[in-house]
């Protein structure tokens, strides 16, 4: 099937091709979710709290997490769900994230970075586009930071089929601000971080064999946001939230996927990237680039 067909039918119609993971017994185990404030970010939070799994819910509004924690709670029986507050616009604020989560003494088995979308304008204080550094380079920061706690762990970077609209990186654009405050480049900047998630992935899987690293592209909820009453009508075929965050809450908990990293997926099962994810050349530049953008917050 055609990429965008597939990626714009099965998004809106999905429900009739959803594909299920079995459940697991997550007991013990530990994960972080960014953005699980909302959307698929919380459907996952609860999905892996209701298999037993200790969440952190990576959020940058503690009121609103903390709402959202009482809810799962008392939603799922599990008592071990917490607040990672973190503002994805300051690295610094990512850096005392991963500190906090290094100073409980646990071994985390999951990272989803999860959080983000598509349209931020502007620039953040540490320079960059505000999309950029939300969906990607904090996130990046964040698992670089969590790397000694991740042994054996699982990186699930939430990206999207947009990822495949770009055919090369500008290194210009993720230092751009939007003169007038219309960000007239919002597709592009997303297409960017979901790019950069992927090689992202790759290049861990390359560095870390300790580590399973996946990527995915969710089933698209692209209907959430229309007309109610066509909503209402039409919402028994639509994606629902909870059926979108299946393929991300599979890469976090599959058993089957043990020997698999690096690689990308879709309605559970292996898809194929932008072809970039396949030039090493690309992978190499993409990860210096980042660790340069980054390493006034790396641990020395
Ligand atoms: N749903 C889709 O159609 C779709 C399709 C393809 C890919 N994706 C990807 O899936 C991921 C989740 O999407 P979604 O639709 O579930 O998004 P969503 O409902 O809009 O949730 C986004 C989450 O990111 C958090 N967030 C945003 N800016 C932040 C910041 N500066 N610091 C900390 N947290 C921040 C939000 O926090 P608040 O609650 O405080 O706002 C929220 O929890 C995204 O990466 C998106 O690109 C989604």
């Amino acid at each position: 099937m055609p990429d965008l067909f597939k990626s714009l039918f099965t998004g809106g119609m999905y429900s009739f091709f959803q594909r299920k993971y079995t459940l697991v017994d997550m007991t013990g185990k530990v994960a972080i979710i960014t953005g699980g404030t909302s959307g698929l970010g919380k459907q996952s939070s609860l999905a892996l709290a209701k298999m037993g799994c200790h969440v952190f819910i990576g959020a940058r509004n503690k009121d609103k997490a903390l709402a959202v924690v009482q809810e799962i709670k008392q939603e799922t029986g599990n008592d071990n769900i917490e607040v990672l507050e973190m503002q994805l616009d300051d690295l610094s604020s990512v850096k005392q994230a991963a500190n906090t989560f290094k100073s409980k003494g646990l071994h985390l088995d999951i990272l989803m970075n999860n959080a983000g979308g598509c349209g931020a304008g502007g620039k953040t204080k540490d320079g960059f586009q505000t999309a950029f550094q939300v969906n990607y380079l904090s996130h990046f920061l964040l698992t670089e930071l969590l790397l000694p706690v991740l042994n054996n762990g699982r990186v699930i970077n939430v990206s999207a089929w947009g990822h495949k609209l770009q055919n090369k990186i500008d290194w210009n654009r993720v230092r751009q601000d939007d003169e007038d405050g219309v960000n007239e480049r919002a597709l592009d900047n997303y297409a960017d971080t979901k790019l950069c998630q992927v090689l992202h992935t790759r290049k861990l899987s390359q560095l870390h064999k300790n580590i399973n690293s996946y990527s995915c592209h969710p089933a698209t909820d692209v209907w959430r946001n229309v007309y109610a009453p066509i909503k209402n009508m039409m919402t028994p075929f639509f994606t629902s939230e909870k059926d979108g965050s299946n393929c991300q809450v599979w890469l976090a908990i599959a058993p089957e996927l043990k020997n698999e990293s690096g690689e990308y997926y879709f309605n559970l099962a292996k898809d194929t990237p932008n072809p970039l994810v396949n030039d090493q050349a690309v992978v190499d530049e993409y990860y210096e680039k980042s660790r340069e953008f980054v390493a006034p917050f790396l641990d020395q």
